[in-house]
C-alpha cells in the first residue's frame, strides 16, 4: 500500500458525507441524468446514506462501495451496505466499476478524514489525475464520473483535471461544478450553511458547459 494513503483513524471516529451533501447529488443526478441505474462510491467510507438516499430517490438498481479499509469494508456491510476492499489506483480492482452508470470518487480530504486538518487539491491523495489516467485513460471508463474535491478548490485546479480528463479522452466534457453547502456536519451536529465540497461532474453523455449549481439548505 501506498504509505501516502490518509486513512481514517478508526479510534477517533471519522467523517463521512453529511446527509444534505447526498439529498443534493441525488436531485442533481435525478435532473441531469434520471436513467441513472447504478451507482458506485470509490473511497466510499461510511456510505450508508448514500445507498440508503440513491436507492429511495433514484430506484437505483445496483450500488456499491470500495474503500481500502478492511474495517470500514466491514461495518458498511453490517448496515448492509454492499462494499468490496482493495485500492482506488489498482486497475484489477477499478475494473470490477467499470459498468457502473455513475461513479462517485470521494478520496480523503482532511487528515485521517477528521474533517478538521484539510487539504488542498493538490495535497489529496490519491490523486484525482492518478485516478483518471486509469479510470478513463488506461481502463476506458466512458459514464459519469464526479471528483469530489476540497471546498478551497480554485478554478486553475478545475482546469487542470480537465485538461488531464480531456487528454485521455475528448467526449468527456465539465458538466456541472457543484458548490455544496450544509448546516449539518456529518455526525447530525446543526451549524451555520457553510461550503463542504467542490465537485466536479465530468460525463460523455452531457454537454461541456461548466455549469454552476449550488446548493444550500435554506434554497
Ligand atoms: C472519509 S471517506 C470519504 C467519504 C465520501 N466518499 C465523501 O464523499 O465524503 C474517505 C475514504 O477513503 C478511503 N481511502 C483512502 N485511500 C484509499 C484508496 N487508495 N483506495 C480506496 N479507498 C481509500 C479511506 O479509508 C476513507 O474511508
Amino acid at each position: 500500500m501506498n504509505n501516502n494513503y490518509r486513512l481514517p483513524n478508526i479510534k477517533k471516529g471519522f467523517v463521512h458525507t453529511n446527509v444534505k451533501t447526498v439529498e443534493q447529488r441525488a436531485v442533481l443526478l435525478g435532473n441531469y441524468l434520471p436513467a441513472t441505474k447504478s451507482i458506485a462510491e470509490v473511497c466510499c467510507g461510511n456510505c450508508f446514506y448514500q445507498y440508503q438516499i440513491y436507492e429511495r430517490e433514484l430506484q437505483i438498481q445496483k450500488f456499491l462501495g470500495l474503500d481500502i479499509v478492511p474495517a470500514v469494508v466491514e461495518a458498511n456491510k453490517r448496515q448492509g451496505v454492499p462494499c468490496v476492499c482493495g485500492d482506488a489506483l489498482n486497475g484489477a480492482v477499478l475494473k470490477n466499476f467499470l459498468d457502473f452508470d455513475v461513479i462517485f470518487f470521494g478520496p480523503p480530504l482532511s487528515i485521517e478524514c477528521d474533517g478538521h486538518q484539510l487539504m488542498t487539491f493538490n495535497e489529496v491523495v490519491p490523486s484525482y489525475s492518478e485516478f483518471v489516467e486509469l479510470l478513463v485513460g488506461e481502463l476506458k471508463y466512458g459514464g459519469t464520473f464526479i471528483c469530489i474535491c476540497p471546498k478551497t478548490t480554485t478554478m486553475g485546479d478545475i482546469r487542470k483535471l480537465y485538461n488531464a480528463v480531456k487528454i485521455q479522452n475528448d467526449k468527456y466534457g465539465l458538466a456541472v461544478i457543484h458548490y455544496s453547502y450544509s448546516d449539518i456536519t456529518s455526525d447530525g451536529t446543526v451549524t451555520e450553511s457553510r461550503l463542504k465540497y467542490v465537485e466536479l461532474w465530468f460525463s460523455t453523455a452531457l454537454e461541456d458547459r461548466w455549469e454552476i449549481q449550488e446548493s444550500k439548505p435554506d434554497k
